[in-house]
């Protein structure tokens, strides 16, 4: 595996495959690796001849007061395990190397991120569509995967491709999990032991909305209600960024859930904010 820290050289490696017949397939990735990041490079790997990994914890979409510098980083644990799992790169940029002084170009979806993550991180999406397309264009990659504990994220990058006609294919894959159910975080490692032991209950009250529209439950109100009431009973450490129930798609905000919808949340445990989301009907 190579690690490369220049646009430049990645761009030049991915051209150099291109021209030799190679596809390449993108996981980008903000490291301290977890087996949901594993998952990701896993399925990358089987999906074409080069892996790329970049990981980039990328200034752009973090605001104001957000743990940019508290983000926990370990390059070289970050680094074994990305050539365990078969990475013929790791991409490991400088903040200045992939935004200029005077950077001055955005991509933003303005209409899936308003919403849900979008409304207390306003400037997050915008700079995710950014860096995620600066990396398309770097590597021209044939196919990119995404995890879906980040799905307006995910939702998101579609749009953006479709919208300007990107030809890198999306793939997303299923949100990795503790046995007791917390989806795996790089920032799980904030919580003390006492908000880790409540955690769980965030995805054990989504799978009782689920239950409840699984046996017929329409009203995304009473079924928000449900889970609230839960929360306020089980898990007191918590406090509600959002509980929404949106399009799958479009991210729309429903009021019944008769068709596809997805519940999300965010849910602040001390100094962890975790996020977690699950299809109400498919
Ligand atoms: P990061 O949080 O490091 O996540 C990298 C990828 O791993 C994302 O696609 C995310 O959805 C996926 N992922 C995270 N936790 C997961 C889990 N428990 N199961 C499965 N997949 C999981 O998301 C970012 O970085 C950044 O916003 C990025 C896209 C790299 C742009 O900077």
């Amino acid at each position: 595996m190579q690690i490369l820290t220049t646009p430049q050289e990645l761009a030049a490696q991915c051209r150099a495959w291109h021209a030799q017949g190679e596809d390449v397939a993108l996981v980008p990735t903000m490291g301290y690796y977890h087996a949901g990041h594993e998952d990701l490079m896993v399925h990358a790997r089987g999906l074409a001849k080069r892996l790329v990994v970049s990981l980039f914890v990328n200034p752009a979409q973090f605001g104001p007061g957000e743990d940019l510098e508290a983000y926990p980083r370990d390059a070289e644990r970050d680094a074994a395990i990305a050539e365990r799992r078969g990475a013929d790169v790791l991409f490991m940029p400088e903040p200045g190397s992939m935004y200029a002084p005077d950077h001055a170009t955005w991509v933003e979806v303005p209409e899936l991120a308003k919403g849900l993550c979008g409304q207390s991180r306003p400037i997050h999406f915008r700079g995710v569509c950014t860096v995620v397309l600066k990396l398309f264009l770097l590597t021209r990659a044939d196919v990119a995967v995404f995890g879906q504990k980040d799905w307006q994220q995910q939702a998101i990058i579609r749009r953006m491709v479709r919208d300007l006609n990107v030809s890198t294919r999306i793939e997303a894959r299923p949100t990795v999990r503790e046995a007791d159910g917390l989806a795996l975080s790089s920032r799980n490692v904030y919580m003390t032991a006492e908000e880790r032991a409540q955690a769980p209950e965030i995805r054990a009250a989504l799978l009782y909305a689920q239950k409840l529209a699984r046996e017929g439950e329409t009203s995304a109100a009473l079924l928000r209600e449900a889970v609230l009431r839960r929360w306020s009973e089980r898990l007191p450490l918590g406090r509600l960024d959002y509980l929404s129930i949106v399009h799958p798609e479009s991210m729309a905000p429903l009021g019944a859930v008769d068709g596809p919808a997805l519940m999300a949340c965010a849910v602040r445990m001390g100094k962890a904010r975790l996020i977690d989301n699950i299809l109400l009907r498919q």
